[in-house]
């Protein structure tokens, strides 16, 4: 993995500043079906009430600190929402915060005017306010929701809950776990820091925070079988931090990406890169003659690793042999791009600190032709040329943030759309688009071997990728990096499906 400096403390030391030992953590045990918030299992048909205050939750381990967050329904994360695939879906959302606040549904194919983007798709939520979100589950799979409006300091105060379509037939497992990773960064007594948007974090990888938590609680210890068969439903609600996780030689197979399907198989790379947004569904075995504990691990970071859980192997294994039945998920209803004839749009992504040499090496090798890039630096010539300057984003020499520009680009309703992603900057970055599912074609010109459905795809640093939709969901949609810091410092726009 990439060793980049950061400006943190290590968490160790960090815990230790705390006073939390290991014997703390222990202390927290061993929950089955663990999770804060996630009893919040609702009645199918029924309305759902989601709620936004202020609250206090207890991060660490020990008990003896309060943390002061922003949360649904009085949880981090907030009640997990769980419905069937083909069911009509109405959330009452009461914002009582002292800010105007909404709720995206991240990944799901909403109704435009049920998007959740204030400016966009809806008036913001005034403080006080209920706003009623209606649409369809059309597709099975793990989604999630989030404020979409002040993003940055909404989403690092606690904002987010879980979203999950059940399929008809689901494929069977002993057991499902929910994991909704975050981080945060707190001072020293324990509050989140209240500096959202600073010029270091916008121009470099973001807002990274110390305590790493799943589901709200730091490097949680899980009781599992030998022989079970676990469904693992991760969610990275960070504003910022990618993780590359390292399953402890468990060596899941991978069957959804985003909600969507995916041939099973188990990652040929030692380490799972999983980034703002994504989510992933796992099928994970535990061998039946395991025993002990297997430490899950964030490696993102060389020298900077963080324990993200700790699975503990208990009691008399479930069967003898690792579970045979079928992990093959149910293909969700989504439009196949015609290629032949869609339309071709390109994303060139500039900026941040550092880029100039990736630009350059992108030009050298041909993978940004001249012609497209001499548009690209007039536009960003009448911004103000600052293309590859000190710490701004730009989407091919524009920064939509800032300026009220139209749409990045148009497509018919009903059109095929192939855009080619370029990622010039020497950082990481998820890229998000709302109200559709692509298809990632290639990543640097090699056909991806599973043409993977996503909402959320990771680019590497110069990395090109080809992927493609179909514009069937008619309205404004945003296409923006989901690094709440580069979305504020311009990595963001929308396109627009007549
Ligand atoms: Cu998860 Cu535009 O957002
Ligand atoms: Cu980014």
């Amino acid at each position: 993995m990439k060793t980049q400096s950061i400006l943190r403390p290590s968490r160790r030391g960090f815990l230790q500043t705390l006073g939390v030992g290991s014997a703390a953590a222990a202390a927290l045990g061993v929950m089955p079906g663990f999770g804060r918030g996630l009893a919040h299992a609702t009645n199918s048909n029924a309305t759902h009430h989601v709620a936004a205050a202020p609250t206090s939750v207890n991060l660490l381990p020990g008990g003896g600190m309060q943390t002061p967050v922003w949360a649904y329904n009085g949880t981090v994360p907030g009640g997990l929402l769980r419905v069937k695939q083909g069911e009509d879906v109405h959330v009452r959302f009461d914002n009582q915060l002292s800010e105007a606040s909404s709720i995206h549904w991240h990944g799901v194919r909403v109704p435009n005017a049920m998007d959740g983007v204030p400016g966009l798709t809806q008036k913001p939520v005034a403080p006080g306010e209920i706003f009623d979100y209606r649409f369809n589950a059309r597709d099975a799979g793990t989604y999630w929701y989030h404020p979409h409006i002040n993003s940055p300091t909404q989403l690092a105060r606690g904002l987010y809950g879980a979203l999950i379509v059940e399929e008809a037939e689901p494929v069977a497992v002993d057991r499902e776990f929910v994991w909704l990773i975050d981080d945060w960064r707190l001072g020293e007594t324990g509050e989140i820091d209240p500096t959202f948007n600073g010029g270091h974090d916008v121009g470099h990888a973001g807002r990274l925070g110390e305590l790493v938590t799943i589901n709200g609680v730091a490097n949680p210890a899980i009781a599992v079988r030998p022989g079970e068969r676990i469904r693992l439903r991760l969610i990275n609600t960070a504003n910022a931090r990618v993780f590359a996780i390292d399953f402890a030689g468990l060596a899941p197979h991978l069957v959804a990406l985003d909600g969507h399907p995916v041939t099973p198989h188990v990652p040929d790379t030692p380490v799972f890169l999983f980034a703002p947004g994504m989510r992933a569904d796992f099928i994970l075995d535990v061998p039946p003659d395991a025993s002990g504990d297997f430490a899950v691990i964030d490696r993102f970071f060389d020298g900077l690793e963080n324990p993200l859980a700790r699975l503990r192997v208990r009691g008399n294994p479930v069967r003898g042999d690792i579970a045979q039945t079928s992990m093959a998920l149910p293909d969700n209803p989504l439009p196949e791009p015609d290629l032949q004839n869609a339309r071709r749009e390109q994303l060139l992504y500039t900026g941040g600190m550092m880029g100039g040499g990736v630009l350059r090496h992108l030009v050298e090798t041909g993978k940004i032709e001249a012609g497209f890039l001499g548009e690209v630096r007039s536009m960003a010539q009448s911004m103000m040329g600052m293309m590859t300057g000190g710490g701004v984003w730009m989407v091919n020499g524009r920064d939509p943030e800032r300026d009220e520009l139209g749409p990045l680009f148009s497509l018919g309703n009903g059109e095929s759309c192939v855009v080619t992603v370029t990622n010039a900057t020497a950082w990481y970055h998820p890229i998000h688009l709302h109200g559709h599912a692509f298809r990632v074609l290639s990543r640097d010109g090699q056909p991806t071997r599973y043409q993977e459905w996503q909402d959320t795809a990771l680019l590497a640093p110069a990395e090109q990728a080809e992927i493609a939709f179909v514009a069937d969901n008619p309205g404004d949609w945003m296409l923006h990096c989901h690094i709440l810091e580069h979305k504020f410092g311009g990595m963001s726009g929308f396109i627009r499906t007549a």
